[in-house]
Parts: structure tokens; sequence; C-alpha cells
């Protein structure tokens, strides 16, 4: 018999079906037996005339939550019934694997335990139907990135994540044993992704894996996330990245709500909202004033960075002037951006850089690119870098390279703004942190 899954038993009235799933809960009463199984699209009731015979009904008993079962039965329709109104009735069971109890907490349960604890369950955690939901987003998310790409004539490009020198700054840098001699985990696409540009594909993108040894413990830094990155060639600005991201993520918010809206609606709390383009832009300068007439001033230690203290508050000022949730930051001093930041010709100390805040929080970091080789190096040694390791970066540069420019963005991060989730824990498949290497 084919498997029916429990979303589609509605059209299966009358019928006898096979459903495979989860055990989540056990009503053993004295001549009749619910079991409430659960597939990936949803919740049935089963039920069990202990009359029927004694030997299934003791089996049954002997079942513990969560044990993953296949079920043959007959669909009836039961207006009474809180599930759809339907169950089945069941005629055959196959214990698959029977799970161990206690489990280690109950994914159902009105309070969970902490998300650490949770971690350490992550697959038990990743039952829950909102877990569940995070990912299917994720899978809508990515899916529509790539079709706007695609529509734009993106390539995909996967660069190595093994390299012999830093690719960012050399700050943050994982380094391994690489046979007798020392390698870095890619710390971003950044070099090999303008290579590309190079090397005459006009546009590509990639989504992989990125390393930073960043011993934060906040609600949003991995040591390892899912970075996803594009570049452009035969740009005029920044502002022409920008332009495009908007209107990529537009789309994607739009694919994402219409697949997933209502879902997010009943199971997170959160109205997704599909943002209007353009977004607003902000220059870093004028922002640095805005801050100071919401009485923030930014730590001076950080150099004309902006903390996330102040990424929230004009998160907040950019909601109740412009009823946005999204904001570009553009035109950073150099003094916090990396060499490869294009300045403007005439502010030689103002890159021609963004970032993107959602709902206070920066999901991008994007630029206009260096493209002139002899700038580029100069700007690496203003920065205290040694040329010689980055040499075969410098080097795409010297035989013909367009304009272009590009952005990174985090994809955990967007999940997070995108679900109005608070911790990254929950919207990525397994955490990495400086405590975290299991499971
Ligand atoms: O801002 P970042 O460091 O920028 C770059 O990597 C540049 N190469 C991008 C470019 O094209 N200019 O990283 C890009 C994004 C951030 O905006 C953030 O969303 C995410 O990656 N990110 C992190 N996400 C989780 N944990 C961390 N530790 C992250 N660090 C950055
Ligand atoms: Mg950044």
């Amino acid at each position: 018999m084919e498997r029916t899954l429990i979303g589609d038993l509605r059209a299966k009235i009358g019928e006898t079906v096979k459903i495979q799933g989860w055990l989540q809960t056990l009503r053993d009463q004295k001549k009749m037996q619910f079991l409430i199984m659960r597939d990936r699209t949803g919740l049935v009731q089963v039920a069990f005339w202990k009359g029927g015979s004694a030997d299934l009904a003791a089996q049954i008993s002997g079942l513990n939550v969560e044990s993953a079962l296949t079920i043959t039965g007959k669909v009836v329709d039961n207006p009474i019934v809180k599930l759809g109104g339907l169950e089945v009735q069941l005629e055959t069971l196959e214990v698959n694997a029977l799970a161990e109890s206690p489990v280690p907490f109950d994914p159902f349960a009105e309070t969970l335990p902490m998300v650490d604890y949770r971690m350490d369950w992550r697959y038990m955690d990743l039952r829950r139907p909102e877990s569940l939901l995070i990912f299917k987003a994720q899978t809508t998310a990515e899916a529509a990135m790539r079709e706007f790409w695609l529509q734009h004539q993106f390539m995909e490009i996967h660069t190595p994540k093994i390299m012999g020198a830093p690719s960012e700054s050399g700050a943050e840098l994982f380094t391994l044993e690489y046979f007798d001699r020392k390698a870095f985990l890619a710390q971003s696409p950044q070099f090999y992704k303008q290579m590309a540009m190079a090397a005459g594909f006009e546009n590509v993108f990639e989504i992989g894996p990125v390393f930073r040894a960043d011993p934060s413990f906040t609600s949003r830094h991995m040591t390892e996330f899912t970075g996803v990155d594009m570049e452009m060639s035969w740009i005029d600005s920044h502002d022409d990245v920008m332009s495009f991201q908007e209107r990529w993520l537009q789309y994607v918010y739009g694919r994402v709500k219409a697949a997933h809206g209502d879902e997010i609606k009943e199971r997170l709390g959160y109205e997704l909202v599909v943002p209007s383009v353009p977004f607003p832009r902000i220059q870093m300068a004028e922002a640095v004033q805005i801050l100071k007439t919401m009485d923030y001033t930014l730590p001076p230690e950080k150099k004309g960075d902006i903390d996330p203290a102040g990424e929230r508050l004009i998160g907040k000022y950019v909601k109740e002037k412009f009823d946005h949730d999204f904001v570009f930051l553009t035109d950073w001093p150099i003094s916090v951006r990396p060499f490869y930041h294009m300045r403007y010709s005439d502010q030689p100390t103002i890159t021609k850089s963004f970032d993107l805040l959602a709902t206070g929080l920066e999901i991008t970091t994007g630029a206009q690119r260096e493209h002139r080789v002899d700038v580029l190096a100069k700007q690496a040694q203003e920065k205290g870098l040694h040329l010689e390791p980055i040499q075969y970066y410098l080097d795409f540069f010297r035989f013909g390279c367009p304009p272009h420019g590009g952005f990174g963005l985090g994809l955990s991060r967007l999940l997070m703004v995108m679900m109005g989730v608070q911790n990254i824990r929950e919207t990525v498949y397994l955490f990495r942190g400086p405590n975290r290497l299991n499971p």
C-alpha cells in the first residue's frame, strides 16, 4: 500500500490507508485507545477499540511517545474530532522504532526549555512545527533568490573555503593544519567572487559557508554561517547594488509571504510584510546626527562604526519617519571599512559602501569595490596589510577588470527579521558558536 500523508487524508474518507509518522500522544482509555500521529503535513487521531484484539491493545499500551510508527486503517469522517473532523480506525500497527522514555523534553509543551538545552537535542527541537516552518521558509527564500538572479543573468559559483591567505582582514580567522603548512577557513567569498568579475562572468552569486573566529556570545553571531553573496559588473556606484538588492529582497519576501505568510502569522505571531522599494537611504554622517538628536552618542572606540544599540535606534527612527522596516546606511568612513571598498574621488575618507539594516539589525554589508590595481594596493598598505600574501588577489586586477560591486548577507539573520525570531539559534539548522561544536 502506498503511504498517504496526513494532510491528504480528507480525500480518502471511506478508504483504508497507510500513514507513517511519530506518536505525539497516546490516550489509553478503558475501552478505547487514541493515538495522535504526526508527520510533516499535520496531525491525525487514530482510534483503536481494545475489544478488537487484546494483543494489539497491549502492544499499543506499551508504546512511548515519539516512537516512529506505520499504521494502516480506515479513514472515517467524524465531525466531533478536533483534528480535521476525521479519524483513522487502526487496523495494523508496525513499530519502526520505539522511542526511549522519557523524552529529553516535550517539543509540544506550552513552555519549552531554554534554547541552549534544546540545542543539545536539536533534532527533537526541530520536530516542533514552528521549527519546521522556519526551514520550509528558508527553502522557499533560497529558491526565490536563485530565481531572481537567474532572471537577471547571474551565474552561480562555488568558491573554495580553504585558503592560503585571509580573505577579509586578519581578524576572526580560523587557522588549520594543511599538510606541512598553515591554511585558513574563508571568512567570506569576497576575493574569489571578485575574481569572477576579472574573469568576465559579469554577475555572480554564491550561497555557502562562511567562518568567523568571533568569540561573541550574542543572539546574532555564529562562528560558521551561511553567507549569501553576489557581485555585479559595470556598475556606476554602490547605488546600483542597492537598487538591485532591494528589488531582489522584495521578490524573496513576496515568494515567502505567498507560500508561508498565513502559517508564519499563525505559528510565530508575525505579520510578514513585503517591503516597498526604494528602501530609505541614510548617509552615515547623517545617521550619527540623527542618533545625537535621539540622545545617543556612539562609543568613541568604535571610530565611526555603529553599535547594536545605535542600529536599533536607527531602525526605530526609520520606522517612525518612513514607516519602513529596511534602511540602507551608506557612505561609511574608511576607518571602519576594508581596504577593497572604493572611495569617493572627491571625498577620499568616505567609502562607496552600505549596510542594510532590517528592523534595526545589520543583515548585509556591500560596496563598490576598488578595481584599479594601483589604488587597491595603496589602500591595502594604508590599512597596514602586507601585499605579499594578497598578491594573488591584487593580480586579479592587472589585466582589465570592470568596475563592480556586491554584497554579503547572512541567511540566518535574514530569516530572523523575516519571521520576527529573536535568536539566531532558532533560524540555523545547527548552531556553531565559541562553546558549541556538537551536535
Ligand atoms: O558584514 P560582513 O562581515 O561583510 C562581508 O563579509 C563582506 N565581504 C560583504 C561584502 O560583499 N562587502 O558579513 C556579511 C553579512 C553581515 O551583514 C551579517 O548579516 C552576516 O554576514 N554575518 C554574520 N551572521 C552570523 N554570524 C556572524 N558572526 C556574522 N558575521 C556576519
Ligand atoms: Mg558588516
